[in-house]
């Protein structure tokens, strides 16, 4: 059996007159820097980084994939990290950011865009996934210069104040038409209430979805 004290075993010296092996706080808190500083130099060294069994893994290049999809009529091809969500890809591939990044959690709305005519919340979309899907974005809602009507509702009813929220909104409300639950102005709530406005228009925002489900 061993006599080696645990400060010894990781070359620290033992506590002056301590005739015991118990670590003091003094060799605990050493040891443990001593043994931490060592992992996150491991960790650095090389671009690689320890698993538990010691041994050293290279970072290699994260995996991509190739996709194809339509957005707003026009057919895409791109070559993305797998981890690329629908968001990113509109935002920062394709240059379209009217879908605004608000939580990217799933918690607010402002990102929602329609895939395959279904209202998603592209910052939980991973983009790998959509090959041969239609997306819609708020850009791709006006028929030339002409508004879609649920955008000109919102200029009608001022339904806006910071306006951040908006593109979500106005991307929301058309699904929600589309899904025919405009039936009262509650339905309404109800069925928008993934979309958050911090400036509080949720009375005109309504009343603008109402009004243009009712013009159909
Ligand atoms: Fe996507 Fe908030 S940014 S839900
Ligand atoms: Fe400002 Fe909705 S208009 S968050």
């Amino acid at each position: 059996m061993s006599t080696e004290s645990p400060e010894s075993a990781v070359g620290l010296p033992t506590e002056p007159g301590d005739s015991t092996s118990a670590p003091t706080r003094h060799t605990f808190v050493a040891t443990s820097t001593a043994v931490g500083g060592a992992v996150v130099a491991g960790g650095v060294i090389g671009g690689s980084f320890l698993v538990g069994s010691g041994d050293a893994v290279a970072a290699g290049p994260a995996p991509s994939s190739r996709v194809s999809l339509t957005v707003n009529g026009t057919r895409r091809t791109v070559t993305v990290d797998n981890r690329t969500s629908l968001l990113d890809l509109l935002r920062e591939h394709f240059g379209l950011t009217g879908s605004k990044k608000g939580c990217n959690a799933g918690a607010c709305g402002a990102c929602t865009v329609l895939v395959d005519g279904r209202r998603v919340n592209s910052c939980l979309t991973l983009a790998v996934r959509l090959e041969g899907a239609e997306v819609t974005t708020i850009e791709g809602l006006a028929d030339g210069d002409q508004l879609h009507p649920l955008q000109q509702a919102f200029i009608d009813e001022d339904a806006s104040q910071c306006g951040y929220c908006t593109p979500g909104q106005i991307v929301s409300g058309v699904g929600c038409i589309r899904e025919g639950h405009t039936g009262s102005p509650e339905e309404i709530r109800e069925w928008m209430s993934g979309n958050i406005c911090r400036c509080g228009c949720y009375v005109k925002i309504v009343r603008a979805v109402q009004q243009t489900a009712g013009r159909k």
